[in-house]
């Protein structure tokens, strides 16, 4: 699925990161500054979690690396260049996100859960609505009963996962149950990925490929037009050769949808898009590039 993305295992010194935060928390008769930073953030029938920014709490060399490395996870993968200031949070007894949208804060939300290997909660699972309930009765086959499997996703918290969703789609965090110890809290890195624009490994310019985007842009507006309204992000993985042509191209990940019944079906567009990406001729260069365009629709 390209507009929910998981990831197992996201960094490799994910135990750095739980090892520093279970230090702050293990002995609870300690007081230091590290225990003082936390925000109980209560707003009734909406949020209630205990947070704090993530890039203060832990010390420069562990947090860095792990950002460095999201950060270049979402050049790679979806074409943004930074991610907002993050969050760090935590879920004991009765914390949750009732749903929500997050509609200016960037194309890509993500949770990088520092949960416990062993989670003794129950609750704390990331829930998305899926796409057929937002549009529900297009899809709609009187066949069978639904129940809530058939509504939402709901992603468990594991320990070292990544997850990447679209934060315009209804979400939220179900309740969390049977925990009041921070040690034994869904523990949760989260924000945004923002900065859309084309991000270009190898040898051409940046310049280069905004210009020739911002013409394949121009010279399609008339169709674009023509083929329906559209929402959402897609973005493009582009291989390209030193002579200039397109040699693949590959949606990494996509949001979009098409706004009514009239317009062209999001597989049909795509696949005519990238048709349409292959006719590009780059500039001639001594060496292949590799470009993600992110492309935003609305
Ligand atoms: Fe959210």
């Amino acid at each position: 699925m390209k507009n929910l993305i998981i990831k197992d295992r996201f960094f490799k010194d994910a135990n750095k990161l739980r090892n520093f935060f279970e230090d702050q928390f293990r002995d609870p008769h300690q007081a230091h500054p590290k225990r003082f930073v936390w925000d109980y953030w209560n707003v009734p029938g909406q949020y209630r979690l205990v947070r704090t920014p993530a890039y203060h709490y832990f010390p420069a060399k562990i947090y860095q690396q792990f950002h460095s490395e999201l950060v270049q996870w979402g050049r790679q993968n979806l074409g943004c260049h930074d991610i907002s200031p993050t969050w760090l949070s935590y879920y004991t007894e009765g914390c949750r996100q009732n749903l929500h949208s997050d509609v200016p804060h960037g194309p890509w939300a993500f949770v990088y859960s520092l949960s416990p290997k062993k989670i003794k909660f129950k609750g704390g699972e990331t829930l998305i609505f899926k796409d057929q309930v937002l549009d529900y009765w297009k899809n709609f086959v009187d066949e069978k009963d639904r129940e809530q499997s058939s509504f939402v996703d709901e992603i468990k918290p594991n320990f070292n996962r990544l997850i990447v969703f679209d934060p315009k789609k209804p979400h939220g965090v179900t309740e969390v149950r049977g925990v009041e110890d921070p040690m034994e809290a869904r523990l949760v890195i989260h924000g945004w990925f923002v900065q859309p624009r084309p991000y270009v490994q190898g040898a051409l310019s940046t310049r280069d490929v905004q210009d020739q985007i911002e013409q394949l842009m121009y010279d399609l507006s008339d169709k674009l037009s023509n083929f329906g309204s559209y929402w959402g992000t897609v973005s493009f993985g582009i291989d390209v050769s030193a002579k200039g042509q397109v040699q693949k191209v590959e949606i990494l990940t996509d949001t979009l949808v098409a706004l009514d019944a009239q317009s062209l079906p999001v597989s049909q567009f795509s696949k005519w898009f990238i048709s349409e990406i292959k006719k590009i001729k780059f500039r001639h260069k001594t060496k292949n590039s590799r470009i993600v365009i992110p492309l935003i629709f609305k």
